[in-house]
């Protein structure tokens, strides 16, 4: 596979394809391999190992080892040691987008952001280390002194997407790093390579072996997620999926009690008051709508237009895309790449479908490309009714779907109606209004004026079935610990 690699990267020596397991490349005991594919083209770049129970276990205790010592380094340490991985990262930006864009199929322009935006969460968890702090507390005894400090949750696993292959990583090695956590990194079976990249760049890093481990699987992906959330040398589960699979995690967490943080689907409302700017509108739609052809938690789902403005936004957002560029990710022309792969494509038909047949006016696209198997047209929905599928699952594809509203009550009402609440977005002038929308969504978080919101600095994460515990910020690393409380009797 390294023979490929040096064609198009600069160090072909980042592209791994074996396990990382305390500080050694190696492959599953079976011997087993599974194919990652170019979701563009349909091509094998590589295998990797396809780890089952055992191997996942022998991985487990090797970061238990680890972290017996790696607690015992100093926050400055810690820092330092992030500190020299994201610098790696962004050394290497070029070829670790090459690697996302070649197993994800999303544009290169997307990727090389993406490395941007992985790598800032080292950066920021380097800063967070040396700011872990306890308190000291008035106990009721007055003979009694009592403290708080903070500690290392354990050895966590961390399962991760493969819509941000890099980002989904840093955002959650970082701050368990930071908090002195050892962990084991089950890598998506669509996207590994870039895991394993990282993994390549923690090692030069000198980040001390065992502490972090990324493991790959496909056909085994269920059993290596049972064990991760099963061992009970694990003792936090930090994952990003679909909230199916969240639950099941949850459940096998509960025998041993793990503690979890859960980032789950979305089906973020997106809202245009007729007050609104409609430029700024439609840049926050283009955003937020279209960004990795609509794979991501935080993308828009349901578009709910101001009748007033409805036709107008609507004619906009179409002359708008018809200036996409869809096609390989590895052209620099391409602003839009293929969905992952067959299952996704197969979806966002469906979902099309379902709409159209219940009085939905596709106005752009709707239909497959013959790009290759994987592309589907960026399409834009109007006439849109509750009850359509596209409103009430995630569709994770290009689809933008417009529903027309009249009344500010009837817009938070129709925001509302959903299981799931991770991101909203709201646009007007009126800054009451701001407030008053802002705080009646049931989300996680909200995007006023504005459709792109992920940043290191902002807590990520949901409520309702979008899952708990926040990412990034001066939270995410809280995550990671446990506070452990003190009280000394003096005489
Ligand atoms: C996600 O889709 O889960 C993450 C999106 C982001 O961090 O911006």
């Amino acid at each position: 596979m390294a023979i490929k690699a040096t064609s198009f990267l600069r160090d072909g020596s980042l592209l791994k394809t074996q396990c990382y397991v305390n500080g050694e490349w190696v492959g599953a005991a079976s011997g087993k391999t599974f194919s990652v594919d170019n979701p563009s083209t349909n091509v094998e770049v590589a295998k990797c190992p396809e780890f089952d129970e055992h191997d996942t276990e022998a991985a487990i205790e090797q970061a238990q080892e680890a972290f017996r010592s790696y607690r015992k380094t100093s926050a400055r340490t810690r820092a330092r040691l992030l500190r020299r991985w994201y610098e790696l990262m962004i050394e290497n930006v070029e070829d670790l987008a090459r690697i996302i864009t070649w197993e994800n199929g999303k544009p290169l322009a997307d990727s090389r952001t993406e490395v941007n935006y992985a790598a800032s969460f080292l950066e920021w968890f380097s800063e967070e280390a040396p700011r872990i702090y306890g308190d000291t507390i008035q106990a009721s005894n007055a003979n009694c002194r009592l403290i708080t400090q903070k500690e290392p949750v354990g050895v966590c696993g961390l399962i991760a997407p493969w819509n941000f292959p890099a980002a989904m990583i840093t955002r959650k090695a970082g701050p368990a790093l930071a908090a002195g956590c050892s962990v084991v990194v089950k890598a998506p079976a669509e996207a590994p390579l870039t895991a394993l990249a990282l993994a390549e760049l923690a090692h030069r890093a000198g980040i001390p072996k065992g502490v972090v481990n990324v493991i790959t699987a496909l056909d085994n992906t269920v059993a290596v997620g049972k064990v991760l959330t099963t061992n009970p040398i694990i003792k936090k589960v930090s994952f990003t999926g679909s909230t199916p699979v969240g639950k099941l995690l949850m459940q096998q967490s509960s025998s041993t009690l793990k503690k979890l943080s859960f980032e789950l689907g979305g089906n973020a409302p997106f809202i245009v008051f007729e007050d609104a700017d409609l430029d700024v509108a439609l840049a926050g739609l283009i955003a937020s709508k279209f960004r990795i052809s609509g794979q991501t938690c935080v993308c828009a789902n349901r578009i709910l237009v101001h009748r007033n403005v409805y036709d107008k936004f609507i004619s906009m957002t179409v002359e708008a895309v018809k200036q996409f560029r869809i096609g390989d990710g590895m052209a620099e022309t391409t602003t839009h790449g293929p969905l992952i792969h067959g299952r996704a494509i197969a979806k966002v038909e469906e979902h099309v479908k379902d709409a159209v047949s219940k009085g939905a006016r596709v106005v752009h696209g709707g239909k497959r490309l013959d790009l290759g198997s994987n592309f589907f047209d960026i399409t834009v929905l109007a006439d849109m009714k509750p009850g359509m599928k596209v409103g009430v699952e995630e569709t994770f594809g290009p689809v933008a779907s417009f529903y027309p509203f009249d009344t500010e009550k009837e817009a938070i009402d129709m925001a509302n109606d959903s299981e799931v609440g991770l991101a909203g977005y709201f646009f007007s002038k009126d800054s009451s209004r701001c407030w008053r929308v802002a705080e009646a969504l049931e989300v996680g978080m909200v995007g006023v004026n504005v459709g792109a919101i992920s940043d290191p600095a902002a807590p990520f994460g949901g409520v309702k079935q979008s899952g708990f515990g926040r990412e990034g910020s001066k939270y995410g690393i809280d995550e990671f610990l446990v506070t452990k409380m003190i009280m000394t009797g003096i005489q």
